[in-house]
């Protein structure tokens, strides 16, 4: 059902309360996801934003709960990545004129996705369409997290339209942040930053001060997944300034993967180490984890613990998947040290932390490995290994 967020303002989107995975099979999503779309009704009629092709026909059925398609003027594409946008050829048939606004990079991102000649009107920071009564103000955004990215804002209304940023895969029953498990919305809210916006913290942080500078009201803001941030919306901006900040808690993740559990005794006893030395610490069997969660318990962490026997003169597959989303998020502000187990060749060790010096995370010191199974005299050593870790994170401040 169309639902009204301020007069004359809908909300067209659509709950998918199925989806457990996107961007193909590659983020888990525990709670569904939403695909928000809104439609300003005004003198000009603007639709910002479409939703998932698999969902059009709900789509197009909210949007004729409250105008014709023919009479949209406007469709504001924000970011064309296809959860977004691929619903548009649809929709553009039934409002063939309507002009189809882009940033200059969207305009190639939309048509390199769907290569037709719609009517494109490129904008920049600052431009504005008057529809009326109110105006739809543009700010680019580029790399929040495409480089076709833009925000746009609503006068009169004061609403953000931020697409994917201050999102969340959560679909719920009600809209808004107030009316939503606090709980779970930043937990959706979190795992969102930390497995998606991670690596573009550094223009977060400027954009939300080039926003904020421009003194515009905000009283919504409303992204294109998940709920609508009306009571105190700027609680998320804060948020996305302190994660963007990128400042662990001094706690641990061990994570670890093992074939006959000699890797496993050691990820044990080396938190045991960390745990006599009052280090709060979580242990994850990655073979066993989510990897997105795990990356939100990295994300949260000072030090990062890594293990893996070695295998195929390697390491186990679970761990190279953790060990490359790792890379690719580009974490800051962190310390790190592997450990593992081997028979023979034993290069687990060296190549974990190949990857730690890739995703630029120092180590504390040399990993340890252990030979076989590990015997009393090798967990002594794990202990003291997490106990030096523990010491090193405290010095770290
Ligand atoms: Fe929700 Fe970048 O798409």
């Amino acid at each position: 059902m169309a639902t009204e967020i301020a007069k004359n303002v809908y909300w067209v989107g659509v709950t998918d309360w199925g989806l457990r995975k996107f961007h193909g099979f590659e983020l888990s999503v525990h709670r569904g996801s939403t695909y928000n779309s809104y439609l300003i009704m005004d003198e000009k009629i603007a639709l910002v934003d479409a939703v998932w092709s698999p969902h059009v026909d709900e789509f197009i059925a909210k949007v004729k709960e409250v105008v014709d398609p023919a009479k949209i003027d406007y469709v504001i594409v924000n970011h064309a990545e296809p959860d977004h946008s691929s619903s548009l050829p649809a929709l553009m048939k039934l409002c063939p004129k309507a002009t189809v606004v882009v940033t200059k990079n969207g305009a190639a991102s939309v048509q390199g996705h769907y290569h037709e000649k719609w009517n494109f009107m490129t904008v920049k920071t600052g431009d504005r369409i008057r529809l009326g009564q109110n105006e739809v103000v543009f700010i680019e955004a580029p790399m929040l997290h495409w480089p076709d990215t833009m925000f746009t804002y609503l006068t009169g209304h004061n609403i953000l339209m931020s697409n994917d940023a201050f999102g969340q895969h959560y679909a719920t029953a009600f809209l808004f942040n107030d009316l939503v498990n606090q709980a779970e919305l930043y937990e959706e809210a979190l795992k969102y930053f930390a497995n998606i916006l991670t690596p573009y913290s550094e223009k977060i942080l400027k954009k939300i001060d080039e926003i904020l500078a421009l003194k515009l009201p905000v009283d919504i803001i409303a992204p294109s997944h998940g709920v609508i941030w009306r009571k105190d919306p700027l609680q998320i901006v804060k948020k996305y300034q302190e994660w963007s900040r990128q400042k662990p808690a001094p706690t641990a993740v061990v994570v670890y993967d093992t074939m006959w559990n000699a890797t496993e005794k050691m990820a044990k006893a080396i938190a045991e180490g960390l745990i006599e030395s009052g280090l709060d610490c979580k242990v994850c069997h990655a073979a066993l984890s989510d990897s997105n969660d795990l990356m939100v318990d990295i994300f949260k962490a000072k030090l990062i613990v890594l293990g893996s026997c070695t295998h195929n003169n390697g390491i186990l597959p679970s761990m190279a998947k953790i060990l490359e989303e790792m890379r690719g998020l580009r974490f800051k502000n962190k310390i790190g040290a592997a450990f593992g187990s081997y028979g023979w060749s034993g290069e687990s060790v060296k190549d974990i932390e190949e990857v730690f010096r890739k995703a630029g995370i120092p180590l504390v010191r040399e990993g340890i490995r252990v030979k076989w199974q590990p015997g009393v005299a090798d967990l002594v050593t794990c202990r003291a290994f997490g106990r030096e870790l523990a010491a090193a994170v405290k010095s770290a401040g």
